[in-house]
């Protein structure tokens, strides 16, 4: 089965603590109501939202190490994407996250390790996603085969303070179709005077502002703004609104419906508590609709 769509980039088991009793800070503990591992990064996500949209995704990358190898297995196969996921070298401390919840906010500690791709070659899709810069610096021959195969490339930021000083980062951008950072990654990006010009669009994430893009061949400048809904829980907006732009981008929509199809994922992605857990069948926002009233809802 060829694929619409493979997404590459570090695949991690969040460890997501709520109810907190207290503010974690050195030298106190603080006890949690409820501990919930779940797969995470922003390439699971986005996978998860485009094969909800009805696109063949797969999610081509590294397991974090046992034990959390198989939380992110039974994630992919609920989700239904492709999972082509290799397990890490023997000795890999596993790749998670810990995110700690209080009130509307949390914080977070990652361990990022391991090898980023899978041996072996780049699967056949229409298109690469790559979850983050970081990514796309650390493999810097991908882009090119894959845009040797007649892939399409997107691109995400992503926030990792060290990489904004990256000298590379215009070269990837330009070499990328898509490139979608929010608008704190876009000012840091700015500020180091880093020129932006993918080769179709810049997509700009606004959080309750929507999302606007900057078409390079034209110029022309399109907003829409984002769908009204109740804010439960950001993680993951970006990446559910990225699969949500790339749909309808594939599907061969105007700009315009593309960012609509993203900020509808993205409000979908708040309203609901972590990343992509228990997505419903959102193929009737492709269509044009609304997603049914209960693949939006926490399950
Ligand atoms: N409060 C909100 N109300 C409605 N939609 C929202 C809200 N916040 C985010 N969204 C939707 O989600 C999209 C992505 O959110 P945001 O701009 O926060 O991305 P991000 O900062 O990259 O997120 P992430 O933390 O997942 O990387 C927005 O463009 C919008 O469509
Ligand atoms: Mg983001």
């Amino acid at each position: 089965m060829s694929l619409d769509l493979v997404a590459i980039g570090r695949v991690y088991a969040d460890l997501v603590f709520t109810g907190l009793d207290g503010t974690p800070q050195p030298g106190h503990e603080v006890f949690a109501r409820r501990l919930d591992i779940v797969p995470g990064g922003g390439p699971f996500i986005t996978a998860s939202y485009a094969a909800a949209l009805g696109l063949r995704a797969a999610l081509w990358g590294v397991a974090p190490a046992a034990p959390f190898e198989a939380c992110v297995m039974a994630g992919v196969s609920r989700n239904r994407i492709i999972g082509l996921l290799e397990s890490p070298p023997p000795g890999t401390e596993p790749q998670i996250t810990a995110a700690l919840v209080q009130g509307g906010d949390r914080a977070f500690v990652t361990r990022r390790t391991g090898p980023l791709l899978p041996q072996g070659a780049l699967p056949e899709a229409r298109h690469l996603h790559i979850g983050e810069m970081t990514s796309a610096l650390e493999a810097p021959g991908l882009i090119a085969t894959a845009r040797q195969r007649g892939m399409t490339v997107s691109l995400d930021c992503g926030w990792d303070a060290a990489m904004f000083a990256d000298p590379r980062l215009a070269e990837t951008v330009a070499s990328v179709d898509l490139f979608l950072p929010n608008d704190e990654e876009i000012a840091a990006l700015h500020g180091a005077g880093v020129a932006l010009r993918p080769r179709q669009a810049l997509v700009i994430k606004r959080g309750a502002g929507g999302a606007r893009a900057i078409l390079t061949a034209s110029g022309e400048e399109l907003s829409a703004p984002a769908r009204e809904t109740t804010v439960l829980d950001t993680t993951g907006a970006g990446d559910a609104f990225n699969a949500g732009f790339l749909a309808g981008w594939l599907g061969g929509r105007d700009p315009l419906a593309c960012l609509e199809l993203g900020n509808a994922c993205g409000a979908l992605a708040v309203a609901r508590i972590g990343g992509a857990e228990g997505l419903g069948d959102l193929r009737g926002l492709v269509e044009g609709g609304t997603a049914s009233a209960e693949a939006g809802q926490i399950r």
